[in-house]
Order: structure tokens, then sequence, then C-alpha cells
């Protein structure tokens, strides 16, 4: 990994500073719930956390359900440790709801009318506060958060790019393609697509699949990644070293080249 010099951490820190645009955040949706958004948001926020040590990274959870925030299985909290635990989890996650259920739903059962305008307002305010945020989902694309919003209309409204993690398996291509021509019939960019988690014998149908994915939509895909055995720590004491060992993940299987793509505001 490459490591930053004082001086050019100085230089950094001043251009950052002055790039407040949509093009510093990227909104991570999936094909499905389970796929890896937080899997993949995690690792590529440990992974820019240390490449752009000065920077300040952040990450959003607009909506989670199915958990309450502390615990080591809420996106929250994984989100917030992967990320070096610059904030706490109220302010990572807006909204959390116990039922496992889709939002607006989840949300009814507690009592609660997901404000949109005002999660809108959130996500654009807490791209001013930082150099780079990563915003995660619910689910897929069209998931609802309220009796007239999906997330698909969360991500129009923020008009943040777009990256889409996907099964690396058999019916990924219907998704993925499905996936894409929403977003992009709303004029919403997306940056590329990673296929997550694919098991040894299944490298070859991923290499297929992301070559099918890219003749039919114009999106690169940028990586495929494999079943990551290391888990999360369970203590806090751990996750410096699961940082570091994600961040070399990430260069691994994603080529720097393409690391620019997604993320061409941090990387020049
Ligand atoms: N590449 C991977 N290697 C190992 N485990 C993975 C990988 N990707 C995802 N997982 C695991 O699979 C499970 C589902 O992944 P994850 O929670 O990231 O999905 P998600 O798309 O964020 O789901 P949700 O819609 O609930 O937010 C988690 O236990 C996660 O740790
Ligand atoms: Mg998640």
């Amino acid at each position: 990994m490459e490591v930053n010099t004082a001086s050019d951490a100085h230089t950094k820190q001043d251009t950052y500073a002055h790039r407040s645009s949509d093009q510093n955040a990227l909104f991570v949706t999936g094909t499905d719930t389970e796929v890896g958004k937080t899997f993949v948001t995690a690792a590529l926020a440990a992974w820019l956390s240390l490449r752009c040590p000065e920077a300040d990274i952040r990450v959003w959870k607009p909506v989670q359900s199915g958990v309450v925030r502390g615990e080591q299985g809420a996106d929250s909290y994984v989100l917030r440790m992967a990320c070096g635990n610059r904030e706490t989890e109220k302010e990572i996650a807006t909204f959390s709801f116990p039922e496992p259920l889709a939002p607006w739903i989840a949300a009814q059962k507690a009592g609660v009318e997901i404000p949109f305008e005002r999660l809108v307002e959130v996500g654009k305010e807490r791209l001013q506060s930082c150099h780079f945020l990563f915003a995660e989902g619910a689910g897929g694309l069209l998931v609802p958060l309220t009796q007239q919003h999906t997330v698909h209309d969360l991500i129009a409204a923020l008009g943040f790019p777009v990256l889409v993690v996907a099964r690396p398996s058999l019916g990924t291509v219907n998704h993925t393609l499905l996936t894409i021509s929403k977003l992009k019939a709303s004029g919403i960019r997306v940056q590329g697509v990673i296929l997550n988690g694919y098991k040894p014998e299944q490298v070859r149908h991923a290499k297929e699949n992301a070559a099918m994915i890219e003749h039919f939509s114009g999106v690169p895909v940028l990586g495929c990644l494999p079943w990551n055995e290391t888990p999360y720590p369970e203590h806090e004491v751990g996750w410096k070293e699961w940082r570091c060992k994600m961040a070399a993940w990430v260069e691994r299987y994603i080529p720097l080249e393409r690391l620019k793509r997604l993320l061409p505001s941090m990387l020049q």
C-alpha cells in the first residue's frame, strides 16, 4: 500500500476540502438483500481510509432494519468499525428498526413514518461534512422506504453515483441488468458493478457473467470478489487489523485503475 508523506497529506487535505460535490459520494445498492453491500462497502471504506489517511471518509446507512444499533451484526456497527470509528452509530444509521422487514413496513411496526425529504437532506448534509461518503441502501433498488418512495427514489434525489453489488452466480445477469436499466432510465450514473462472494468452483461462471453484464449494459464490472474467510472481529481491538487485511484484499482483487474509476474524485 502506498504511503503518503506529510507534505502530500497537506496538499491533499486542501484539495479534498474544495471538492464537495456528488462525485465525492458513492451509493452502494444491490440486486437483492444479503448480496454483500455491507461487506463490499466496509472493505472499500477500509481501503480508502488507509489509502487517504488525511481525508475524512464517512459511511451512511439511511435506514436499517432487523437490528438494534450497537449489535455486532448491525450494518451501522460494521460500517463504523470499517471506517475507523469516527462517528456514532446514531450518526451512521439515520433510522434503525428492529423488525427484519422492508424499511417502510419495519418503520410502520415501530410507529414511525420515514420523512423522505429529511432523509435526503441528511444525506446531503453528511456529504458536505466529509471528504467522501459511502452510502449503503437497504435490500435491492426498489425496496420501499415510505408509501411513495423506494431506495431508487432516494438515490435519484441525492444525485450520488452508484455501485451495484451483485451475486456472482446463476441469475445474476438478469438481476444486474434490470437494476442497471432502472438506474440508467432515471439518469443515475452507474460507476460499476462488483460481483461478490464467488466460491472457488464459481470462478468461471463469475467471469462469464461479468462479461455478459458488461456486454449488455455497457457498465464495467470493476471486480469479482471471492468469498473471504476473514470474519468480522469479535472485539473492537481486532478492527484495525481487519481494516489492513481488507485493504490488501481489495487491492488484490480490484486493480487500482478500476478503483480510480470507482472513486475518481479521491484517486487522481
Ligand atoms: N465476499 C464475502 N466473503 C465473505 N463473507 C461475505 C462476503 N460478502 C458477504 N459476506 C457475508 O454475507 C452476509 C451478507 O452480506 P451483507 O450483510 O454484506 O449483505 P447486504 O447486501 O449488506 O445485506 P442487507 O440487505 O441486509 O444490508 C454477511 O454475513 C457477510 O459477512
Ligand atoms: Mg447491509
